[in-house]
């Protein structure tokens, strides 16, 4: 190996070669970059690894990385092993208010990066070349010498790195960075179609009949007369505030969240003259009062930009606007299908109250649509 000026790299055994400028004494920096302003430092005395003098460092160093490599095989197997024995969702609380799924999958999959990514950098200070490298400025174009050159160096740098002559570290940072596939492959099935998903709890939400429509945030109860023409309000399920009174039970962490979600509504108060009901939905509203999943059938961002003059409602994500006085059908945007509705009535204090759950998927249009 030879720098830039084709002068011999020190070897194992002893300090650098140097140079001998015009008065005869020794200098690491060439004679004609020392007469430049600023003296070029040139480069410090190279000092060799016990790895590069030493071949039982060497081998020792191969089995670690090796060693790491095939954990992280094994970690990549155990996540696999992990998607399949926990259900998402349950032990909600395992730790620090994770479930044994997102945890087992988390510390398996993060063990398997950090081995792979501690491997390579084990690989690339104890085994690859040491050596500094210089590479003249050439012209911008690239001759056919250059590019074979450029070949020469590539197959040079391979080379140096060992991964040929160790045949031992290659085929198992292979093999950890192959199976490093199966993780993201056994996820990815999650997004397939098919019978991959449980698709009961995306169907139905909390919403029941004769659930009251509370307000959103602070619970109360909404009575039908108190909502004025134009008005927009977003609403929950009583079941998310339960108390003695109500008597539904109370819910915890993810299922807490799903559920919240899930059933977010906004109600508007139309003339009822203007309302154009789809066949069989005649009786879902309660004197110009209707109710639609706040959720966005696009890609499920929350809805609640009203213009009471159109009865449009627009999302912010992506500008997708539906039409609430026609079965809140979509007037522009990217989504694929109307908000679904709620059906409304009243309880014998006037409350308003759920007919039944959504009668369709809410939120993004999935594969689920197809399967009910
Ligand atoms: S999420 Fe509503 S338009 Fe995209």
């Amino acid at each position: 190996m030879s720098n830039d000026d084709n002068r011999p790299v020190n070897g194992p055994d002893g300090t650098p070669e140097p140079y001998s400028d015009e008065t005869g004494a020794d200098s690491h920096v060439p004679a004609h970059r020392a007469a430049e302003p600023i003296a070029d430092p040139g480069l410090p005395a190279h000092t060799w690894r016990p790895t590069d003098v030493d071949p039982k460092a060497e081998r020792r160093a191969e089995r670690q990385i090796a060693a790491m490599f095939i954990a992280a095989m094994v970690f990549s197997v155990l996540f696999v092993v992990a998607y399949f024995s926990f259900e998402v969702g349950d032990d909600w609380d395992t730790f620090a208010g994770m479930g044994a799924s997102t945890l087992a999958l988390g510390t398996t999959l993060g063990i398997t990066l950090l081995l792979i990514g501690t491997g390579i950098i084990h690989l690339a200070r104890k085994l690859m070349a040491d050596v500094e490298i210089v590479e003249m400025r050439h012209p911008a174009a690239s001759p056919p010498e250059d590019r074979e050159a450029t070949v020469e160096a590539l197959n040079t740098g391979l080379d140096e790195a060992g991964i040929g002559r160790r045949p031992l570290v290659r085929n198992t940072m292979l093999g950890a960075v192959g199976l490093l596939g199966l993780p993201a492959v056994v996820v990815l099935r999650d997004l397939a179609p098919g019978n991959a998903l449980d698709i009961g709890k995306l169907a139905h939400t909390i919403w029941e009949p004769g659930m009251r429509l509370v307000r959103d945030v602070v619970g109360t109860p909404i009575l039908a007369s108190e909502i004025e023409m134009g008005d927009l309000i977003n609403a929950a399920p009583e079941a998310m505030f339960p108390s003695e009174e109500n008597g539904y039970p109370e819910l915890h962490g993810a299922e807490e969240q799903a559920e919240k979600a899930k059933g977010a509504i906004i109600i508007v108060r139309m003339d009822p003259d203007d309302i154009i009901p789809l066949e069989g939905r005649e009786k879902w509203t309660v004197d110009g009062i209707i109710c639609y999943s706040k959720i966005c059938t696009h890609v499920g961002c929350p809805i609640s930009l009203y213009e009471r003059t159109t009865h449009h409602v627009l999302c912010p994500c992506h500008q997708s606007t539906f039409d609430l006085a026609d079965h809140a059908k979509v007037v522009f945007g990217p989504a694929a299908r109307p908000l679904p509705q709620l059906p409304l009535a009243v309880d014998d204090e006037g409350y308003l109250v759920a007919q039944s759950d959504f009668t369709e998927p809410i939120g993004a249009s999935y594969w689920e649509r197809e399967k009910q």
